[in-house]
């Protein structure tokens, strides 16, 4: 008797100590129905249709939530505590901005101060009132976004490039990738930007070593469950422990945080756009496979190409769909529409066609119903807008020429999709 209660006492607590895993369980992928054409983002798993407003929300959302953290990005922990500590302040950008480092501190019970995000966090020298902000994550680190000798330089593995030294940060790289962040801009109109080098929270290699995963491992565990969070989940619940500071900043206006990224930082901001409410707008650029463009497509990246190229971006269930796409019950429309009613806008590049510019334009469309039956405006466009058009409605596109790259070009769109689109 005494034993049964030590293990129903022993299992409780372990149940308390395990991360907050998917508890639904969804059919292996071999029994999922072969479906070539998108499936309908309105109709449940079970094939029932999703009439109100009400439905969406109590039911279709929380399956399609479930659905992609089960097959595809894997499931994140519940929100731990953090703490934060503003550790310096400068005036930059000719004394219009003051440049914030915050540090956020956070992880699992026994790993209380293991986890840390640097938040680089530009904010509107004069303001009347709290400003919205562009949240997004950098590729290589805080220093590279301006030169400012008081940026922390970062200690953790980079990949190589300008500025790195076997794999490290180097003070020549401090303003390198200066060009492609519209601080200027963006200050000039009224906006914070924050940024955070996305190996703070799990460094871009097919490791399990580093980061904020490995901190929720159980004794003897070396890598995530199946349905366990991949990188690009890691990445985007990253993203909100900095929205649960932001919130708390006197600087910013908590009901107007835009998060954005480029690329493979694009499919992470529309993840946590998708799960994290707290985003008042999402801006996913040139993010293409397993973000924005169709799993389905047959132009530029394939499923079965970004599984093995970066097979750590995705859980590992996601790999049994390399050759088998039409299995899917979503595709990246449905991730789209998890973003309704809030605005979403794509950007592109004419000649970054491996990340399907056409592909994802259709896949805005195929979330319009969604925005519609939640009240919300669709797309102003039928069909792919000309380049350097900005699609400025609810669900935004604007594609230009070029290739692939964040410029001042994407900043602009961006700052004037804000204007309209951010609530007031
Ligand atoms: C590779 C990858 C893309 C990704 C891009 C990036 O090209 O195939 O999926 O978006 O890197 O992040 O720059």
């Amino acid at each position: 008797m005494l034993a049964i209660r030590t293990i129903l006492f022993l299992s409780l607590i372990m149940t308390m100590l395990t991360p907050a895993i998917v508890r639904a369980d969804f059919p292996d992928v071999d029994q999922l129905s072969d479906r070539a054409d998108l499936p309908d983002p309105l109709v449940m798993l079970d094939g029932t249709p999703v009439r109100t407003a009400g439905e969406w929300r109590e039911k279709r959302r929380p399956e399609l939530i479930k659905l992609f953290e089960w097959y595809m990005y894997g499931a994140a922990p519940a929100a731990p505590k953090f703490t934060a500590h503003v550790d310096s302040e400068h005036e930059v950008l000719g004394g219009k901005a003051r440049m914030k480092q915050v540090t956020i501190t956070f992880g699992p019970a026994g790993h209380e101060s293991d986890g840390q995000i640097h938040l680089l966090l530009f904010v509107p020298a004069v303001q009347k009132k709290p400003a919205p902000v562009l949240l997004g994550l950098n590729f290589r680190g805080n220093h590279m976004v301006i030169a400012h000798p008081a940026i922390r330089l970062p200690t953790l593995w980079m990949p190589n490039g300008p500025g790195m030294e076997n794999n490290r940060a180097t003070e020549a790289g401090r303003g390198l990738e200066a060009p492609h962040w519209g601080l200027d801009q963006a200050i000039d109109r009224g906006y914070a930007v924050a940024t955070f080098y996305h190996g703070d929270v799990k460094l871009d290699k097919p490791t399990w070593d580093d980061g904020v995963p490995a901190l929720y491992f159980q004794s003897g565990q070396s890598a995530p469950g199946d349905h366990e969070w991949g990188t690009i989940a890691a990445w985007a619940w990253g993203l909100s422990r900095t929205v649960d500071y932001l919130v708390s900043d006197p600087d910013i206006d908590g009901k107007r945080i835009a998060v954005f990224g480029h690329s493979r930082n694009g499919k992470t901001a529309l993840l946590a756009g998708a799960l994290d409410e707290r985003f008042a707008l999402v801006i996913p650029s040139q993010a293409g496979c397993g973000g924005t463009s169709p799993s389905r497509g047959t132009v530029g990246e394939s499923v079965e190409r970004i599984n093995t190229a970066f097979p750590h971006w995705f859980n590992a269930t996601f790999k049994k769909f390399s050759r088998a796409t039409s299995k899917l019950p979503f595709d990246q429309h449905c991730l789209i529409a998890l973003v309704a009613p809030r605005p979403v806008l794509l950007t592109n590049a004419t000649g970054d066609q491996w990340a399907n510019p056409s592909g994802q334009f259709e896949m805005l469309k195929a979330a319009e119903p969604v925005f519609k039956l939640l009240g919300a405006e669709g797309c102003g466009a039928g069909t792919l807008p000309p380049e350097n058009e900005l699609v400025n409605t609810h669900l935004g596109y604007f594609i230009r020429p070029g290739k692939h790259d964040m410029s001042q070009v994407e900043w602009k769109q961006w700052l004037d999709f804000a204007d309209k689109q951010l609530p007031k």
